[in-house]
């Protein structure tokens, strides 16, 4: 059985509609994180506008890249980067207003007071999402603030500015662009577990109080060869969801063991494939999983080799973007009557 669907997404033809138009039927959002740098690439820039509807810069608007001093900013590659959602009719995510990652050093070794700080938090908010209302429609404002056992993270901002900082960005993420949808963006959440119950008592909360969060944002940086707990998924995203909050999987990319040059096994690939169409499933199923987005699309540019020496191979296209059975995959729970 399992070899028979291995076969068939090895084999799905590639003609016909593109991810991005099936995704449009299905009046989803299928997305991409984007390094603004190679959409100079004509295939890079042509395989994104082809395939995908929706944007995020994976870098460019992280606290460092876009504040590098404190009292100058850099919009110049995310505005690279909305232009050409702009020209293409995408959508533009902006990850991430507070992370405890690629922070500039002028802000981590500034030795600011709480009161300091917290000015420079929300001078940030204003500066940054002020600059791109009306371009960006949906931010992960706080990054990964939970540890796996789902006790707050020892970040500059929870140590400096107490545990209610979640609750104040959001409040002023809202303020800065009240049309901006608010995510919390985690990894490791997506099944039911220590943090993403840390995570549903803390968006409970907020529902509950009226502090402004509209949606949670699941990561899945997922490895094949590994038991992915898709029912457990589905549970976590519909609890999160009666809430009345919106879903989406944010930084999906399934790892797989590659040789010296990069290459995978096809026997990895299409375990890979079947976990791409499993994840597919778990949000398509749910009418508030409302995007589905890669971390990347194309294995010539991916953060896994870089970060996992012996590992790559983990998105929708391979380096030469030619299309993998995960993107196969991916078509063939978008097609209306497969799902
Ligand atoms: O831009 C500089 C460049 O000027 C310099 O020459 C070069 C030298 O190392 O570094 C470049 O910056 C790198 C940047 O990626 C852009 O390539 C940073 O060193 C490197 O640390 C950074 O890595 C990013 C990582 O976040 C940082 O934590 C990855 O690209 C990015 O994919 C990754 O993304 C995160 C999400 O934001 C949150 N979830 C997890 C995910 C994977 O770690």
């Amino acid at each position: 059985m399992i070899r028979l669907a291995l076969l068939c997404l090895v084999l799905h033809p590639l003609s016909g509609q593109s991810l991005r138009e099936l995704a449009e039927q299905h009046k989803t959002r299928i997305g991409a994180a984007v390094a603004p740098a190679h959409l100079g690439e004509e295939p890079y820039a042509a395989t994104l506008a082809r395939e995908f509807n929706q944007v995020q810069p994976e870098n460019a608007t992280k606290f460092g890249p876009v504040h590098p001093a404190r009292d100058s900013y850099n919009f110049v590659p995310a505005d690279t980067l909305a232009a050409f959602a702009r020209e293409h009719q995408m959508a533009m995510r902006g990850h991430t207003l507070l992370w405890h990652r690629q922070n500039p050093r002028w802000l981590t070794e500034g030795n600011f007071k709480p009161e300091e700080l917290s000015a420079i938090l929300h001078e940030h908010i204003n500066s940054v999402m002020g600059h791109f209302a009306g371009q960006i429609y949906a931010w992960d404002v706080v990054n990964e603030a939970f540890n796996d056992d789902g006790t707050l993270r020892h970040t500059i901002w929870s140590d400096g500015l107490g545990p209610a900082y979640i609750e104040q960005a959001l409040r002023w993420a809202h303020e800065a662009d009240p049309k901006a949808l608010l995510f919390y963006n985690d990894y490791s959440a997506e099944a039911i577990n220590a943090k993403s119950d840390a995570i549903y008592k803390m968006a409970q909360d907020f529902k509950t109080r009226g502090v402004p969060l509209d949606g949670i944002g699941l990561q899945m940086h997922l490895r094949a060869r590994e038991s992915i707990p898709f029912e457990s998924m589905a549970a976590n995203i519909k609890r999160l969801t009666d809430l009345g909050l919106q879903v989406q999987i944010t930084e999906l990319d399934v790892r797989l063991p590659v040789d010296a040059s990069g290459v995978a096994s096809r026997g990895d690939l299409g375990l890979q494939a079947l976990i791409y169409r499993g994840i597919a499933r778990v949000c398509l199923l749910s009418a508030r999983c409302t995007a589905l987005q890669t971390w990347g699309f194309t294995d010539k540019y991916s953060w896994i080799p870089g970060e996992y020496p012996g590992f790559g191979a983990a998105l929708l296209f391979d380096a030469n973007y030619g299309p993998k059975a995960s993107y196969n995959a991916f078509r063939d729970l978008l097609m209306p009557s497969i799902k």
